[in-house]
């Protein structure tokens, strides 16, 4: 008896089914997923307080559609089915309620008209009792069955968006209120959950990090897992989860490329350790980085090569540690967004991306979201982690050196120009406000003159934008007395003769320079 589980999610085979547990999760209660067969089995010793019927891409109508556990329907506890969910619940009623859709499928956001019950108490009676909402569907319920009432349809009328029966505690909904593109803030969620089905709230941070020590421990057997630690929130915060859990089965390291920041080994090195976390800073692969890049002058060569080196250089650090497992801090979001890859054009090689180290790997976020592990970070006292520092990518300033080979000497230009740029943009307390600054250095050379001297030497691009999600940037136009303090600070050095400014917006530019 798993006395915990206070709702059993039935994987009817939908790609939203783990969104449904992580949303469930969030509102704070324990769930559990299971497919048809296994919640039959399990049913024959707990009682859930509530079931939900997740969606699924198949027509009741199919012989080989999944079989939901019928006797759900005598247990007396509350059923909310989600889009096929809710087909089904309509089919077993009356079998000439569910409308085949022969081709074609409604697909995206979809405007739902909902009427008062108390799975949308507190969103019908707002908004003239309409909400935005997701949906996915090919079938639909084309006439609710007996006992059955409507509570929502399309503002447009053609669809049932929801139907209940009360008195035989079942609700049910065609949209997909799981997913952020449904508007409702999780209430229709916690509608159900907590009000319909009487849970109470129990899951709290710390279930969330026994949970993923657990899981990991079991995946990870008796081996040994490596963690590359970045200094970003996601790394450093699983790092942290798992470092006491696992002990000597864990090794997390940083590979210091030469592309770093100023003060980041420290910083991150600092960050680690006040998280437990006993981190290697991995310093000896720095000059092949820095030769075996600077090769070339192409972006996607360069990309290459530096994927090439970090692929080489992890795989000697795994084999050092006698590494059998590869933890990452890969989540939900980045996932769901590389299933697209295939589709998409590709526009740059990323250096971390289908690695094939020949290690099994271990992805203990992948049905976390961001703001989750935000949440978690901040209970394990790692605000700095937080506190607004913008993205760096991996291949960091090997990307901000333009046109000319890479060497030591340039690298050191390009950090120390980050920095002072960084200093004063934070001086002037408009760094916030930028999603990211960048410096890059260009090799042309072009004419100045310094004291009484001819100069002849390269320029530095100071490159700062607004964005929320990468996908798309604006230029931050700074302000010239701004741009001034960076140019007097920038011309110091004997090397560089001018300093550009690049307020391009993405597309056309993308936001690095390669
Ligand atoms: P772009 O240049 O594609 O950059 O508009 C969007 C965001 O992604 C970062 N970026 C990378 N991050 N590895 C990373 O980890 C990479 O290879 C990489 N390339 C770009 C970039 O800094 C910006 O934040």
């Amino acid at each position: 008896m798993d006395e915990k589980i206070q709702i059993l999610i039935i994987d009817l085979g939908s790609q939203y089914t783990q969104v449904i547990r992580r949303s469930v999760r969030y509102l704070g209660f324990h769930s559990v997923i299971l497919n048809p067969a296994e919640s039959t089995k399990w049913l024959e010793g707990n009682k859930p307080k509530g079931v939900i019927l997740s969606g699924g891409s198949a027509s009741v109508y199919e012989p080989d559609a999944p079989q939901v556990p019928k006797e759900i329907l005598d247990f007396n506890i509350p059923i909310l089915g989600i889009c096929f969910g809710m087909q089904w619940l309509a089919y077993i009623h009356d079998q000439s309620s569910v409308h085949r859709v022969q081709e074609g499928k409604s697909y995206g956001p979809v405007e739902v008209a909902l009427n008062p019950s108390q799975l949308f108490k507190d969103l019908d009676n707002k908004n003239g009792g309409k909400i935005n909402a997701w949906s996915s569907h090919g079938d639909s319920v084309k006439s609710v069955p007996t006992g059955f009432s409507v509570i929502a349809t399309s503002l447009d009328n053609s669809v049932i968006e929801a139907m209940e029966n009360v008195a035989r505690k079942l609700w049910a909904v065609q949209f997909h209120p799981e997913v952020e593109e449904t508007k409702d803030k999780n209430i229709i969620l916690n509608n159900f959950v907590e009000g319909i089905c009487g849970c109470v709230k129990d899951y709290n941070q710390q279930d969330v990090i026994e949970e993923i020590r657990t899981n990991t421990k079991r995946e990870l057997a008796g081996g040994v897992a490596i963690i590359g630690v970045s200094g970003g929130v996601d790394s450093t915060t699983l790092a942290a989860i798992l470092a006491p859990a696992l002990g000597q089965q864990l090794k997390a390291f940083m590979i210091d490329t030469g592309g770093m920041r100023k003060n980041e080994i420290e910083r991150v090195k600092e960050i680690s350790e006040k998280a437990g976390i006993d981190l290697e800073v991995i310093d000896k692969y720095k000059t092949k980085f820095i030769t075996t890049i600077g090769q070339s002058i192409d972006a996607e060569e360069k990309r290459a090569l530096f994927r090439k080196v970090y692929g080489e250089v992890f795989q000697e650090v795994a084999k050092s540690y006698g590494a059998t497992h590869m933890i990452q801090g890969t989540l939900a979001t980045d996932l769901i967004e590389s299933g697209g890859v295939g589709k998409s054009a590709m526009i740059k090689t990323h250096h971390n991306v289908n690695l094939n180290l020949g290690l099994k790997e271990i992805m203990p976020l992948s049905d976390f979201f961001k703001f989750e592990v935000r949440e978690l970070a901040r209970g394990f006292g790692l605000e700095e982690l937080l506190a607004g520092r913008q993205p760096f990518p991996g291949p960091g300033l090997y990307l901000r050196i333009v046109g000319v080979p890479v060497t030591a000497e340039l690298l050191e230009i390009v950090r120390e120009a980050d920095y002072l740029v960084t200093e004063i943009l934070k001086k002037h307390k408009v760094y916030e406000q930028i999603a990211q600054s960048i410096v890059a250095l260009f090799g042309v050379n072009t004419v100045g003159v310094k004291g009484d001297g001819r100069v002849y030497g390269y320029s530095l691009v100071v490159r700062t934008v607004a964005t929320r999600d990468f996908m798309t940037v604006k230029g931050f136009y700074l302000n010239p007395e701004i741009c001034e303090e960076i140019t007097s600070a920038l011309v110091r050095n004997s090397k560089i003769a001018r300093v550009l400014y690049d307020f391009t917006p993405k597309p056309p530019a993308t936001t690095e320079f390669e």
